[in-house]
């Protein structure tokens, strides 16, 4: 046995017995009789002490070691004599009577604290030392917990746990697919799953009617903090049910997970928002609820002045920031700055002040009266001291600007707070969404989804105003989960892929394994997945998921640890039947 303790264990009750811990070596302080060390494990820290009356072994050992050594020690738990309030190990001390070294280590190109000195960079690359970190080792349990818990709350409602497999046909979900040569198969390629959608929807078929899985996806796109390209979704579907009856199950489930992993109790009944509304009241279908500073449309108060900036603009919109009037002409003009960043990409930013002592001044003075800009400041449901900031364009790209720059005011004022949950369920999304590029319809959600009933007479002649029974569960800013209720008819089926420019033979192609499972009796069915890095992230309190995961990829798509992706030899092409393009 290598250990009869773990480091982070022993407590009073312990003084007088002998103890076997093994570890790493956070620290040493060698104060010349006596020499002190920090032991490290998972569980926590131990102070060992080498006194002067140790032996020679012991004490030679401990002249030796360094940052991250791997030791076996023994020897007996005293009572400290300077407490260590802080250690939940600080009662005591283990008095070494034989210290092995069990492994030598380099220096860490980093320190192997709480707070560390080194880079994301340095620590992606040495991720296995950043690892060692007790936030990362809190992370890292957090996710397992969670893991946990799912399982605990979906097999006590009768959710079976099914894998599917990763090597799959393609299915146009939105993102790009990473796609796997096939050897035996030439010129032919497997994708990986960007989720396993139609492999649940396939399980329904099949009559198991509650599956869920906590799988991996994949998908080849742009990466943001929120987003890596191989991520965990808790997947689920279930057959014979409706919207109502898949949110009631998944809304129980995210109480259950609040209170067990943060013991955070959410309401009983979560709000429900229309799609339309949170784009209009915030400027995006995944509000952050836990402040106000809503969006309100002032076109009809603005028009008809002659500022050619609002004439000219399809929408006009304002949000009013609580105790700002007295921003500086630099804070006004970084606000500018950041609204016409790429990334927002505003073309401007118009200001109403609105003084403590009563007055109002603008950046707009010149076009409106003093009581012209009242009444917008009452549309915005400002009161004095406050700033009102007005963005115009087109009209969802403006409130998308809006929405940025609401976020940004909300975090400078502090009213986003890590510990505060404001969840709700987004749901009348449209079934599909234009896009400009490629002058067609995509579907929002994914192509499997229903649309609701009394809009179903659209589909061909306006599609733009069918909605969908989709949902998606929102938490403070976030999408965590989404998913919606299926179509199980074949014809709905191949409609909404006429729809959606398929050919009937480009549809058989692609989907021709899914429409011939509906000819054998599909139940109705639905379902949903959450994010479950980004759950993980939201319940830890942190703004990025790759904390959350053990061995990351960087912004770039990469694995700096593991030098991935990199290239193959010759011979590993030829067998795939592969030449290379020069990149130019
Ligand atoms: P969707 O594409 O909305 O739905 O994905 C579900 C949830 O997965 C998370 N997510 C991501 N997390 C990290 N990195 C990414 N690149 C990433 N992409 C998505 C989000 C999102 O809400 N098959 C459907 C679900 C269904 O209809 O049942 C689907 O995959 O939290």
């Amino acid at each position: 046995m290598y250990r009869t303790h773990t480091c982070g264990s022993l407590r009073a009750e312990n003084v007088n017995q002998t103890v076997t811990l093994a570890g790493w070596v956070q620290k040493v302080r060698n104060l010349g009789a006596m020499t002190f060390i920090d032991l490290r494990d998972r569980y926590g820290i131990t102070q060992i002490v080498v006194e002067e009356h140790s032996d020679e072994a012991t004490r030679a050992a401990a002249a030796e070691l360094g940052r991250e050594y791997v030791l076996q020690v023994t020897g007996k738990v005293i009572e400290r004599e300077a407490k260590n309030p802080k250690m939940p190990t600080g009662d005591i001390e283990v008095a070494a009577s034989e210290i092995k070294i069990l492994n030598r280590a380099q220096t860490p190109p980093f320190t192997i604290e709480e707070h560390s000195d080194g880079g994301d960079d340095l620590r992606m690359k040495y991720r296995y030392l950043d690892l060692r970190r007790p936030p990362l080792q809190r992370a890292m349990i957090l996710r397992h917990r969670m893991a946990h818990a799912v399982r605990t709350f979906l097999d006590g409602e009768g959710f079976l746990e099914i894998e599917t497999p990763y090597l799959i046909k393609s299915t146009p979900e939105g993102a790009r697919d990473f796609v796997v040569p096939s050897r035996m198969n030439p010129n032919q390629f497997y994708a990986l799953p960007q989720s396993p959608q139609t492999l649940k929807q396939l399980l329904m078929v099949a009559g198991y009617d509650r599956y869920f899985q906590i799988v991996r996806c994949f998908r080849d796109e742009d990466l943001r903090a929120d987003r890596q390209p191989e991520f965990t979704q808790i997947d689920c579907e279930m057959s014979f049910v409706e919207q109502e009856d898949v949110i009631e199950v998944f809304e129980r489930m995210m109480r259950y997970m609040f209170k067990e992993i943060i013991g955070v109790e959410i309401a009983e009944k979560l709000p429900r928002m229309a799609w339309i509304d949170a784009m209009e009241k915030y400027g995006s279908d995944k509000p952050d609820l836990r402040f106000g500073m809503e969006i309100h449309e002032i076109s009809d108060l603005v028009k008809g002045h002659g500022f050619s900036v609002f004439e000219d603009a399809e929408y006009i919109g304002a949000i009013a920031a609580e105790g700002c009037a007295s921003y500086t002409r630099k804070q006004i003009d970084e606000l500018t700055e950041f609204v016409k960043r790429p990334q927002v990409g505003a073309k401007g930013l118009v200001w109403i002040r609105l003084d403590a002592d009563g007055g109002i001044k603008s950046s707009i003075d010149k076009f409106y009266s003093a009581d012209d800009l009242r009444a917008v400041a009452e549309r915005c449901g400002a009161k004095a001291g406050d700033l009102v900031l007005v963005i115009c364009g087109a009209k969802f790209k403006a409130l998308g600007q809006l929405c940025d720059l609401r976020l940004e005011m909300g975090e400078r004022l502090g009213l986003r707070d890590r510990a505060k949950f404001a969840p709700l369920w987004v749901v009348d999304f449209p079934m599909f969404e234009w896009d400009e590029e490629t002058q067609r319809f995509y579907a929002m959600h994914h192509p499997f989804t229903s649309p609701k009933p009394e809009d179903v007479q659209y589909l061909e002649s306006d599609p733009a105003r069918v909605r969908a029974n989709a949902y998606d569960f929102v938490c403070n800013g976030t999408e965590v989960g989404g998913g919606s209720i299926r179509i199980h008819d074949q014809q709905l089926q191949s409609l909404i892929f006429k729809c959606l420019g398929f050919t009937p033979e480009k549809a058989e192609e692609q989907f021709g394994f899914l429409m011939n499972a509906f000819r054998y009796g599909a139940p109705p069915h639905g379902g949903l997945a959450f994010g479950f890095d980004r759950m993980c992230s939201l319940f830890g309190g942190a703004d990025s998921i790759r904390d959350y995961i053990a061995f990351p990829k960087n912004n770039a798509g990469r694995d700096v640890m593991l030098d991935a992706p990199s290239a193959i030899d010759k011979a590993q092409l030829d067998e795939l039947f592969l030449d290379l393009k020069r990149v130019e």
